[in-house]
């Protein structure tokens, strides 16, 4: 039998997602723009059978769990060791801080999302993955957030942004223009993460213009960028800012 839970539906499950959330266990149910995704559901979550539930717009902006671990294991290890918050400003249906959560390396992990169906995903996503109960959850504007709720732990805190990568190129272009990235360009993200806490990863496409990462101040040490590869081709890069320290 097919299943596709969604809120709205009369015959809606009690633990059925909310509208805009949706569980799809047969390929059949999906909308055909996204269907090319199905196939890549385990190595999205591994755990995706259990009742992992997405967003449409996720299908194409979480990151893979392979990668979200392999991140998660990078930013534990060479964060300084003072540090004991991570701070997800976009949880998006939480590739990244269900990882980060599972790394233990944290005190907490904060998770920042501004849609609230995705945040929804999120957290019931981070239920199946046994770590809800490591991350505190806020709804709205990362940029807002940090400084109206989370300004008392910036001295202790890691940064990690993976905002959307929308604009112009991000497919097609073989260098990817970081300052026409949309909604936020790099500068956008930097400056003020950085200015928060001095230790910020962004997480960006692969083709990004890695003359535009070096132009950028990084606290006073090396910046470092690590391309993330699933099956030796890179999906992702991450732009290490601060006093990250790698062995
Ligand atoms: C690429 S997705 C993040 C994917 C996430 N790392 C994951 O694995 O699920 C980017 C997310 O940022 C959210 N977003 C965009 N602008 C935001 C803002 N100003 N504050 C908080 N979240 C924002 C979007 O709603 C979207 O869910």
């Amino acid at each position: 039998m097919n299943e596709v839970c969604q809120c709205g539906d009369e015959d809606a499950q009690p633990n059925a997602p909310p509208e805009g959330c949706q569980h799809y266990a047969d390929l059949s149910d999906m909308p055909w723009d996204i269907q090319k995704y199905y196939h890549q559901r385990y190595s999205i979550f591994s755990q995706y059978d259990e009742g992992i539930w997405m967003t449409e717009d996720a299908w194409f902006g979480v990151t893979p769990e392979p990668v979200a671990r392999k991140v998660a294991d990078h930013v534990a290890e060479a964060a300084p060791e003072s540090k004991g918050i991570l701070i997800d400003c976009f949880a998006g249906v939480g590739g990244n801080v269900i990882a980060f959560a599972r790394s233990g390396r944290w005190k907490r992990v904060y998770a920042i999302e501004k849609d609230p169906k995705a945040l929804a995903c999120a957290k019931h996503n981070a239920e199946i993955y046994g770590v809800q109960g490591r991350i505190s959850w806020y709804e709205g504007d990362c940029f807002s957030i940090l400084w109206n709720e989370l300004a008392d732990l910036a001295e202790h805190s890691v940064i990690f942004a993976s905002p959307p990568w929308g604009g112009p190129g991000y497919r097609s272009d073989a260098v990817f223009d970081l300052a026409k990235m949309q909604p936020y360009t790099l500068l956008d993200l930097v400056m003020p993460f950085q200015e928060f806490a001095n230790d910020v990863v962004l997480y960006l496409p692969r083709t990004s213009d890695m003359r535009q990462l070096a132009a950028q101040p990084s606290g006073g040490s090396k910046m470092v960028v690590m391309h993330y590869c699933i099956e030796g081709a890179s999906k992702a890069i991450c732009a290490y800012f601060g006093a990250f320290t790698f062995r």
